[in-house]
């Protein structure tokens, strides 16, 4: 059927646009689409894709399909009134910490155009806690919206900081996830330890308890950990009956952080030798087997949502197939603009029908066998 002609206009308009921000710096070119974003100039919205067969929950959240935006697009939560209309199942935006941050120095955003890629160096930029409350607190209750919170790089304390942001945001949010994973902060990841992320969840989950309207509460995790560690950390999350783990964030390179299993990437980029969090396509691959590792290790105890490197119908099916029960998107949004998510969810559709499942809830872990860790 062909597509209606606001939703042809769109995607022609998407397509020019992504062209010419292809001469901007990566960086410049995001915030030249945020602020097109707040202002309405990429309106008329693209196409959206309703089944019944998408339609999932997680954590108790009912959610129209599995599809939702990754933290970092919308740091600030400026764009709560445009982003549910572009046809995510839910949005998370983030990552805040208590105080404004102004973030490494830039250039710290790089497009890896031929490899469908990007590193970011960012260092949670963000203008703070009191700045997203205010927003958050004004926002339509028509959409699941989830707030991803970070440390500030030069607090005293990080526990302290998880702790004041959830305080300060959670009665406003669906869920809040804990952002552990980032690479940019040296010395945040140590959090995924043993002893620290056991302290860490126990704290941030008293506080959500607290709230007059307490959120879901997640922990987001990176792809690059020993398996030992990761097994660990599973085993804390549920032990402290999170409600859903996030699985991935972006991949450390060139950041001196040694991963001795970590895949070769083969990238073609000229940017490939920057440091910071790799996303995209060649983060695909180890994120989902990440992801199906933390399901054969969990075994339904804990949903999971799966992100890293989805770009395509098939890439969502996969995940769901190695245990994901909702998914999230950032960088292929970056290369095709937000009508690729009618076309994913389309896809995805079209594939959990080709496969003889009625919802996406039958799918998930059809397949976890073929995405471990270390299978050969
Ligand atoms: C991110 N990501 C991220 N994650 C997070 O938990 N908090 C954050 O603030 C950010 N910021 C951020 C900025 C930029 C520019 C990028 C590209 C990514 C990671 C993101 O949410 C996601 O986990 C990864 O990008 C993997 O998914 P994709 O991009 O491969 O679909």
């Amino acid at each position: 059927m062909p597509a209606p002609p606001n939703h042809r206009y769109m995607r022609q308009f998407e397509s020019v646009a992504l062209r010419l921000l292809e001469f901007a710096d990566a960086e410049t070119a995001r915030n030249i689409v945020i602020k097109g974003l707040c202002i309405g100039a990429f309106l008329p919205p693209p196409a959206v894709v309703e089944s019944s067969r998408l339609a999932v929950s997680i954590a108790g959240l009912d959610l129209k399909n599995p599809l939702g935006l990754a933290a970092g697009f919308d740091k600030d939560a400026k764009l709560l009134s445009v982003l549910p209309r572009m046809g995510f199942g839910f949005i998370e935006v983030g990552a805040v910490t208590p105080k404004p941050q102004g973030g490494n120095e830039k250039p710290r955003l790089f497009r890896l155009q031929e490899d469908g890629a990007v590193i970011n160096r960012l260092g949670f930029n963000n203008e703070g806690a009191q700045s997203a409350v205010k927003r958050l607190a004004n926002r339509s209750s028509d959409h699941i919206v989830g707030l991803n919170v970070g440390a500030n790089k030069d607090s005293g304390d990080w526990m302290a900081d998880y702790v004041s942001v959830i305080r300060s945001c959670g009665d406003h949010v669906d869920f809040v996830t804990v952002n552990v994973s980032s690479p940019n902060t040296a010395g945040l990841r140590s959090l995924q330890g043993r002893r620290e992320l056991r302290k860490l969840l126990s704290l941030t989950k008293s506080a959500r308890n607290d709230l007059a309207s307490p959120p879901k509460l997640f922990v987001k995790l990176a792809p690059d950990m020993p398996l030992s560690q990761l097994r660990e950390a599973a085993e804390i999350t549920v032990e402290a009956e999170l409600d859903a783990i996030v699985a991935t964030n972006t991949m450390a390179v060139n950041l001196g952080e040694k991963f001795p299993d970590g895949p070769n990437l083969g990238l073609k980029s000229g940017h490939q030798m920057e440091g910071g969090g790799l996303s995209g396509q060649p983060l695909f691959e180890l994120s989902t087997c990440v992801l199906g590792e933390l399901y054969h290790i969990t075994q339904g105890r804990v949903p999971l949502i799966g992100v890293g490197g989805i770009t395509t119908g098939e890439d969502a099916f996969k995940k769901i197939q190695a245990g994901a029960t909702a998914l999230q998107i950032y960088t292929s949004l970056v290369f095709h603009g937000f009508s690729h998510i009618a076309k994913i969810l389309a896809d995805l559709d079209k594939r959990l029908q080709q496969e003889g499942f009625t919802s996406v809830k039958e799918a998930i872990g059809s397949d976890n066998a073929s995405w471990r860790l270390g299978r050969g």
